[in-house]
C-alpha cells in the first residue's frame, strides 16, 4: 500500500517525552533529581489507577506535565542491562542544553557526582576542528543512570533549511552535508 505523505501541518511537533522501565523507582527519582534537576508532578503505586498495574513517576523539566516517566512493574523481574546483553529497545536518549554553558555546567555537574561518563565530551562533526566525524554537529556526552540506562546531554545541534542543508548552531552552513529527505 502506498501511503499518502503527510501534511507539513500534521507532522508531529517533536519526540517529547520518554517513559523508561526501571527496577526501583525511588533510585532513579534520586539520580534525575540530583543530575538533571527534574521534578516530580506526580507519582503512583501500582494499581492506584484501574487499569495500570504499574508503578509510576512523572518527571518535568520545566511547566510540562512530564518529560520523562519512570515505570516500574512488581511482577516483572528485573535483569541488569550490560554491554554484552540487552533486549532490543532504546540504545539512549537525551536531554538537550538550551546553551554551552549549560552543557558544561552538566558537564562539571556529573564529574562531581563521580558518574561514569561512557562517552565523551564530543563533538559529533566532520567540520569541526575538534570533531569525531560523525553527525549532527552536536557536543555530547553520556552517562548511565542507576539501571545502565544511557543518557545524552547535549547542545548545539544542527539543524537542517528546507533544501536540507545543514546548519550548525552558530549559523555556519556545513559543507557537503544534505538530509536524505527534505
Ligand atoms: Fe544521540
Amino acid at each position: 500500500m502506498k501511503l499518502k505523505k503527510i501534511p507539513s501541518e500534521f507532522i508531529a511537533k517533536r519526540c517529547q517525552h520518554v517513559s523508561l522501565e526501571v527496577s526501583d523507582v525511588e533510585k532513579s527519582l534520586s539520580f534525575y533529581r540530583d543530575f538533571l534537576g527534574l521534578k516530580l508532578s506526580e507519582r503512583h503505586k501500582a494499581g492506584e489507577h484501574r487499569n495500570i498495574p504499574f508503578e509510576m513517576a512523572f518527571l518535568r523539566l520545566n511547566n510540562r506535565h512530564h518529560d520523562l516517566v519512570l515505570t516500574h512493574d512488581p511482577k516483572r523481574e528485573y535483569i541488569s542491562k550490560s554491554e554484552n546483553r540487552s533486549a532490543a529497545g532504546i540504545h539512549h536518549f537525551a536531554f538537550e542544553c538550551p546553551n554551552r554553558e549549560s552543557f558544561l555546567c552538566y558537564l562539571s555537574r556529573a564529574r562531581e557526582m563521580n558518574l561514569t561518563i561512557v562517552r565523551g565530551p564530543v563533538i559529533h562533526s566532520s567540520f569541526h576542528i575538534n570533531g569525531d566525524d560523525s553527525w549532527g554537529e552536536n557536543e555530547s556526552f553520556y552517562v548511565l543512570d542507576p539501571d545502565n540506562h544511557r543518557l545524552e546531554i547535549f547542545c548545539d545541534m544542527a539543524s537542517i533549511t528546507e533544501e536540507g542543508a545543514y546548519v550548525n548552531a552558530y549559523g555556519l552552513t556545513v559543507p557537503n552535508t544534505f538530509a536524505e529527505e527534505t
